[in-house]
């Protein structure tokens, strides 16, 4: 016997290469054991519902989609940045504020300051909020923390999210984010430590399941940003980059030789960078949420991606200074209007494409069998809706695991 079975769905499995969302119109989907055993046709289920499962949900036409993904984070950090947000509204750029010991490293000082303890509990109301929207697998980075304790502190903060709510956290060690002050006018020192201690301290433990660079003019340099990739493939850690996001840096071309999972941001990226990104499978995740924030005017380059047959990735990028934003639904409708992604895209950006930016494609996703029964359940009649309303959650259930979720707020 199964575990449960829901029937009466309309499944959005986002499986490519069938019907649009890779629909099923009378589905239903069987787990066992905390995976999927069924996913599909329910007339072509293999006997009566009350015959192959202990727990049977009829859902009346709502819609099944996998459970969403948000596959770039900064969740966990200490303080707030609303004064600098006021700043930037009279005027002050996000270059010049951190230029200005601000910025970033505003966030450093109160994540240096704040307990582990704290920082979980800081960071779980934020959680909460993308777990409210479907979200069951979540990404989170350190890089607010810029020496080895710290950082170090963040990962550890970020996996304890993962055993205290029904989400599957992946963590990525970002300690080239910034650099600190202690090593103004001295960044390559400052990699030298990252590459020859942060990274082994942390991969050695198990805090890391990637690692990440900020290469940008106000940040680290190509050759900097190689240095960390060449650490990660000693470590045996896949790489990604924040990449051409306010400037072209050409980290694209770079990340993807590097094999990277993810590219993101890529706001200023090249005809190059798009082409060797689509030759090594690197996806390009895109932040609505750090666009709109900034007010930025360069929209990334989709139709470019899109031809060049990039996968495109959709994520929150939720961080205190650039990204303030903890719905990802809220993002699925800022990729669609400020970008011209399609609803579908938007939907693959935040299920099978996020998966993949996290290097979890195999197991997470999209509905099939075999895969990890996390589900969303939606209140719509189609899968537009998601992309399409502001504000307004039409989440029926989510399931984990296999595991149906209680909502914590
Ligand atoms: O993804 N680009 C760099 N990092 C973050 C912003 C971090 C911050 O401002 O605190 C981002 O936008
Ligand atoms: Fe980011």
């Amino acid at each position: 016997m199964w575990d449960r079975l829901w029937t009466g769905a309309r499944l959005a499995t986002m499986e490519k290469g069938g019907a649009p969302y890779g629909m099923v119109e009378k589905g239903a989907v069987g787990v066992e054991n905390g995976r999927i055993v069924y996913c599909g046709e329910e007339a072509d289920l293999p006997g009566r519902p009350d015959g192959l499962a202990r727990e049977i949900h009829c859902l009346d036409g709502r819609w099944i989609t996998p459970g969403l993904i948000d596959c770039h984070t900064h969740l966990v950090y200490g303080g707030d940045r609303a004064g600098e947000f006021e700043m930037r509204l009279e005027g002050a750029s996000y270059e010049e504020l951190l230029k200005a010991g601000g910025g970033i490293l505003s966030t450093v000082r109160a994540t240096r300051d704040a307990s582990l303890d704290s920082l979980v509990a800081s960071a779980l109301p934020r959680l909460d909020a993308l777990l409210a929207e479907g979200v069951t697998t979540v990404e989170v980075k350190s890089g607010y923390g810029l020496n080895v304790a710290t950082e170090t502190k963040m990962l550890r903060a970020a996996r304890r999210l993962g055993k205290l709510r029904p989400v599957s956290v992946v963590t990525t060690f970002l300690g080239a984010h910034a650099l600190p002050p202690e090593f103004k006018d001295d960044a390559d020192a400052y990699i030298d430590l990252m590459c020859d201690e942060a990274l082994p301290a942390v991969a050695g433990e198990g805090l890391a399941d990637a690692v990440d660079v900020f290469c940008e003019k106000i940040a680290f340099n190509l050759e900097q940003t190689e240095r960390v990739f060449r650490a990660a493939q000693a470590a045996g850690l896949p790489v990604k980059l924040h990449a051409e996001q306010l400037s072209d840096m050409g980290g694209a071309a770079l990340a993807a030789r590097y094999g990277a999972l993810s590219c993101d941001h890529l706001e200023f990226l090249s005809g190059e960078g798009a082409a060797a990104m689509a030759k090594a499978g690197t996806v390009a995740v895109m932040l609505p949420g750090a666009f709109y924030f900034l007010r930025d005017t360069n929209v990334p380059p989709i139709a470019m991606l899109r031809e060049a047959g990039v996968a495109m990735a959709v994520s929150t990028d939720c961080n205190p200074g650039s990204s303030p934003a903890t719905s990802l639904l809220l993002m699925l409708n800022m990729a669609a209007t400020l970008f011209r992604m399609t609803p579908e895209e938007a939907l693959a950006g935040v299920t099978r494409e996020a998966a993949r930016a996290l290097g979890v494609k195999q197991d997470r996703g999209t509905l099939k069998q075999g895969k990890a029964a996390d589900l969303a359940i939606w209140d719509i009649e189609r899968p537009a809706e998601l992309s399409y309303r502001i504000g307004f959650n039409p989440l029926y259930c989510a399931v984990k695991d296999g595991e149906l979720v209680e909502r914590s707020r």
